[in-house]
């Protein structure tokens, strides 16, 4: 039985490219959308390679239901939020309990919450001088970056690691890591969902 998961994303989407391709020559897993909230994402060029159905929804589609109902229907084992920006809503989290993941590009619960995304958190870990940095995929719930954690992943900075630095040893962690996660995650959920 093939296993449906559909991305959400709201930038650049190399995480869901490499995701596809990870996932392109798996027969049990599908692929059956690609999410996002922004037209002019780079994502949506990224997820054609692939064949995969691109949906572009707005604000209005997002709170008032129209998209969780076609979501719904499409009955993915997993919704992947691979850069993608928007809060998930309460009635998302209830309509798919522990099925719905995310991608942060730190050492949760350090920098994480509102306005902490992408670059603005490489931002703070440099201004921080932090000697270490990481990825975490967690469970989401109602709050921005804080369900339950699935995995986490440290990498060691170097005092003048630059901000472009640390995100590109962020983002070799993603790469490794998160399509992994996912088959992992595909394994656990019951077929029945
Ligand atoms: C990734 O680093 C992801 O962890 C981050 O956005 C980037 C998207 O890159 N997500 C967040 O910050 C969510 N709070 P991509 O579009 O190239 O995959």
């Amino acid at each position: 039985m093939t296993k449906r998961i559909i991305l959400f994303a709201s930038g650049n989407g190399s995480n869901v490219e490499n995701i596809c391709n990870f996932f392109e020559q798996n027969p049990s897993v599908s692929i059956v959308g690609v999410f996002t909230n922004n037209p002019k994402a780079g994502v949506i060029e990224r997820a054609k390679q692939f064949n995969v159905e691109v949906h572009v929804f707005n604000k209005k589609d997002f709170t008032k239901g129209y998209l969780l109902e076609k979501v719904v229907k499409i009955k993915p084992k997993l919704i992947i939020l691979a850069g993608f920006l928007w809060r998930i809503g309460e009635d998302w989290v209830k309509a798919f309990p522990k099925q719905i993941i995310n991608i942060h590009p730190a050492l949760l619960p350090k920098y994480g919450g509102k306005g902490m995304y992408g670059e603005h958190v490489h931002h703070a870990v440099k201004a921080n001088k932090e000697s270490e940095t990481g990825i975490t995929i967690h469970y989401v719930n109602e709050n921005y970056d804080e369900g339950a954690i699935v995995f986490q992943k440290k990498v060691v900075l170097t005092e003048n690691n630059s901000v472009a630095q640390i995100a590109a040893k962020v983002h070799e962690l993603e790469y490794r890591y998160f399509p992994e996660i996912i088959a992992q995650l595909l394994e656990e959920v019951p077929n029945e969902v």
